[in-house]
């Protein structure tokens, strides 16, 4: 999945398409980049289901171009199934920044690659492969929640949630943890940088840096994800260079800060929600049930999609070129489909499409939910209960990246 600095490297955004009736064009409070310190989403959701299931939003500048967003579940997943009219390739700008012509892999994959790519890569993410990393995940969350419990306070979002997936990240790609900050550098200049050289040059040292490791595997191979990639054929062939820098900056771009960002604010759901944090201190078994509600609740992701062919989504022509954004989170909240979708249930069990659907369903989704299974449980049996630090003002991104705490300053009594 992409994230939202794509908009950084956009071309500044079209007129409004001829096409686009006035009647259908509405603001949209996470197209702007920018900040918000309500509480996302309960305060704009609501208002935003009051809308035409499918509405246009204008361009702006430092934001994505003009585009069509859905906000209804069954029109995003028909959008998310529907790969003859509508594709993800062209939508990421990150090759073509650095003058490369490689493309995500297999985000930008087109039918019937988009499957051969998923039918050799999907096993290297299966349950099976992920329980192998199971200790090494618990040990990173239990080191790093001892060291901060004696302190009585953290910022959970630069002193936890960035790192944490960075470390299994290594651990699975078989890299050293010595690289962890460097990686962390690379994260924040693709995904908070104001202008494109950053994010260029660190587009340029992610992919160079783990072209080089997968030629090291062709001579020293290792039991890691990338061993398993420069050995794997498809269609009776190695991958390519090309193939495996898109492969690799895919994973890159989308298993680090949508694991932290999801992370955070379910953590901010605990921190102001007491009952639910003793909830699930008195029954940890609910954990992945709750997470799965909370991952609804707290959708991070707007993916994008552009059409190919016209075709019609709720009711509205689209036509070729048209870009469509795909808010995961206002699936999350509608009230055709979640009753009371503002109610944050732990035990609701909901179908979300937080993981998106379809062919592209997240690669990741078993590894993230394992790595947030586990940073909870060790987080309630290590720190005691804990609350968002008193006057602390917890700000979140409200941009198509994904959307959550900038910061979130939490104590508890040592
Ligand atoms: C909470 C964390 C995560 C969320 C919310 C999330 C969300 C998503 C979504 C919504 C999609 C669909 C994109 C689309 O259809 O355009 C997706 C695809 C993908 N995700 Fe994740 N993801 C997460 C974690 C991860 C992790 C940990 C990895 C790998 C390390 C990963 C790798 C991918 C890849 C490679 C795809 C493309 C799959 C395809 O196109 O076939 N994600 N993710």
């Amino acid at each position: 999945m992409e994230n939202a600095d794509q908009a950084a490297a956009m071309p500044p955004p079209p007129l409004r398409p001829d096409h686009v009736p006035q009647e259908l064009v509405r603001p949209y409070p996470f197209a702007a980049r920018g900040t918000t310190s309500t509480a996302v989403p309960r305060d704009y959701i609501p208002e935003i289901h009051e809308f035409p299931p499918v509405f246009w939003v204008d361009g702006a500048p430092g934001s994505i171009p003009g585009a069509w967003v859905p906000r209804r579940y069954a029109d995003l997943q028909q959008v998310y199934l529907d790969t003859d009219n509508f594709t993800a390739q062209g939508a990421s700008p990150f090759a073509s920044m650095i003058g490369e012509s490689w493309f995500q892999i297999p985000s930008a994959a087109e039918p019937p690659l988009h499957s051969r790519y998923r039918l050799v890569l999907n096993p290297m993410f299966s349950p099976k492969r992920i329980n192998k990393l199971d200790d090494r995940i618990r040990q990173y969350a239990h080191d790093r929640l001892q060291e901060l419990r004696p302190h009585g306070e953290c910022e959970f979002v630069s002193e936890f949630a960035f790192e944490f997936p960075i470390r299994v990240f290594l651990e699975l790609m078989g890299l050293p943890q010595e690289r962890m900050a460097e990686f962390l550098g690379w994260e924040h200049a693709i995904l908070r940088s104001d202008s494109m050289e950053p994010v260029a040059a660190a587009v340029r040292s992610v992919t160079s840096y783990l072209t080089e490791q997968c030629e090291d595997r062709l001579s020293n191979p290792k039991d890691d994800l990338l061993t398993m990639v420069v050995e794997t054929e498809i269609e009776g062939r190695k991958l390519t260079e090309d193939e495996l820098k898109g492969f690799c900056f895919n994973l890159f771009v989308g298993g680090l800060d949508t694991v932290s960002t999801n992370m955070s604010a379910h953590f901010r759901h605990l921190a102001e929600n007491a009952d639910d944090q003793q909830f699930l201190r008195s029954n940890p078994e609910k954990i992945p049930d709750a997470i799965d509600e909370l991952m609804r609740a707290y959708a991070a992701v707007t993916t994008l999609r552009i059409c190919k062919q016209e075709t019609e989504v709720g009711g509205v022509r689209i036509l070729p070129g048209d870009l469509m954004l795909m808010p995961t989170l206002l699936a999350a909240h509608d009230p055709e489909v979640f009753p009371d979708p503002e109610i944050i249930d732990l035990a609701r069990k909901p179908r979300h499409v937080s993981f998106g659907c379809g062919p592209h369903l997240c690669i990741g989704m078993y590894l993230a939910k394992r790595e947030m299974r586990i940073a909870m449980e060790e987080a309630l049996a290590i720190l005691p209960a804990f609350s968002v630090a008193p006057d602390a003002e917890v700000v979140s991104f409200c941009s198509i990246a994904p959307i959550g705490p900038v910061e979130l300053p939490l104590v508890w009594d040592v």
